[in-house]
């Protein structure tokens, strides 16, 4: 089962909405039902979260990520469409049915951590199981647990205006946690807070996310956040998903002009992986397929960037074995493939930059920001 699925899910705000859905259907634009008061947020939008991945949806502003995830969240009801929660349909429910999924499956990371100033961290991190009515004593622990987690052991007592914007953030992420459900929804939940610090939100979220195989939807404007997190992504423009797929699905396939400007700068070492670029041994060295690597023979795991397979091959010899997970061989990496690849990648980059920037003038806006 999928942790979340929408189907040909459309929201639009304003009078008439269903009209409004009616009309996006039969070929209006966005821009023509804006004409007439009515704001197409979300216009049918088909994917599916799978559980234990963190699935980014990445847009520029006003593309329609925030009314995405409250849709999710049971905060606003879909105008059209179908969408599933823990295989629950979110469309169907009433509104207390909707609080009661809302606590037990989802919780939620704000931007702005949406923390309560008079309370303290530890009640803080402990408020959705308030919430849900969990004693003092087992509140109190889950917190503690979840604190330490996000490495703020011994924040217990004080209040969060004694915190930094990081550790603010922490405060929001041990809450969800807390809370104990499957999906966590974040919601350009690392875009307020400084590079550096952003960063090491990011590579705490990923290695929390391995060690609790917690189901996240991630939300960001920030495409290099998007390529680091995403299992999957989504990109959205003007309400529309207009690509679903891997960071290297994206980056090598991009589904139009608008995604293939967008991705441009992105530094492909950092998202391309080893398996990516491996040869995979034919006839004679092919039985050694999937048997075990030995410790004494360089070997990088298939999911390793190229940006950090470069500082494995910087001191070793020879070819690099690529393994899985369990160190059982899945490829080989000359370093002959491995320059090979990194110049086609420069290669592409120049002729990208010489493409001409006129075609098409909306992710330009991206580099700005
Ligand atoms: N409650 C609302 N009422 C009317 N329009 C809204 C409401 N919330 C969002 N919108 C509009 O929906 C569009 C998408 O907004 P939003 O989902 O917040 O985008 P994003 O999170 O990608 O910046 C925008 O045009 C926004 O102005
Ligand atoms: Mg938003």
């Amino acid at each position: 089962m999928n942790a979340i699925e929408a189907h040909g899910t459309y929201k639009v705000f304003g009078k008439r909405p269903a009209a409004g859905v009616a009309r996006l259907k039969a070929g209006a634009t966005r821009e023509e039902l804006r004409e007439d008061g009515l704001t197409a947020a979300v216009i049918d939008a088909s994917f599916e979260v799978r559980e234990g991945e963190i699935f980014v949806v990445m847009g520029l502003s006003g593309s329609g990520k925030s009314t995405l995830i409250r849709m999710v969240n049971g905060l606003w009801a879909p105008t059209a469409g179908e969408l599933t929660v823990c295989g629950e349909d979110i469309v169907k429910m009433n509104d207390k049915q909707l609080r009661t999924a809302r606590r037990e499956k989802v919780s939620m990371v704000f931007q702005h951590f949406a923390l309560l100033p008079h309370r303290t961290v530890g009640e803080n991190a402990a408020y959705g199981l308030q919430l849900k009515g969990v004693n003092r004593a087992e509140r109190e622990r889950s917190a503690t647990e979840a604190l330490a987690m996000v490495g703020l052991e011994g924040w217990e007592g004080s209040l969060p205006e004694q915190l930094s914007g990081g550790m603010r953030q922490r405060v929001g992420l041990a809450r969800a946690l807390a809370a104990g459900t499957d999906i966590m929804l974040m919601d350009e939940a690392f875009s307020a807070l400084d590079p550096l610090i952003k960063r090491e939100m990011q590579d705490q979220l990923v290695e929390l996310q391995s060690k609790l195989g917690k189901t996240i939807l991630f939300i960001t404007h920030d495409l290099n956040e998007a390529m680091r997190l995403g299992d999957r992504i989504a990109m959205m423009r003007d309400g529309r998903i207009v690509q679903n797929g891997t960071a290297e699905e994206i980056l090598n396939e991009p589904a139009n002009e608008f995604v293939a400007q967008f991705v441009q700068d992105v530094d492909r070492t950092r998202v391309l992986t080893a398996r990516s670029v491996m040869t995979i041994p034919a006839a004679g060295d092919g039985r050694l397929l999937g048997q075990p690597v030995a410790g004494t023979v360089a070997a990088v795991d298939a999911d390793t960037r190229l940006s950090e397979v470069l500082g494995a091959c910087a001191d070793c010899e020879g070819d690099l074995a690529v393994v899985d997970s369990r160190r059982r061989l899945v490829g080989v990496l000359s370093r002959a493939t491995l320059l090979q690849a990194l110049g086609q990648l420069a290669a592409d980059a120049a002729h990208d930059a010489s493409a001409d920037p006129a075609s098409d003038t909306t992710p330009m806006e991206v580099t700005a920001r």
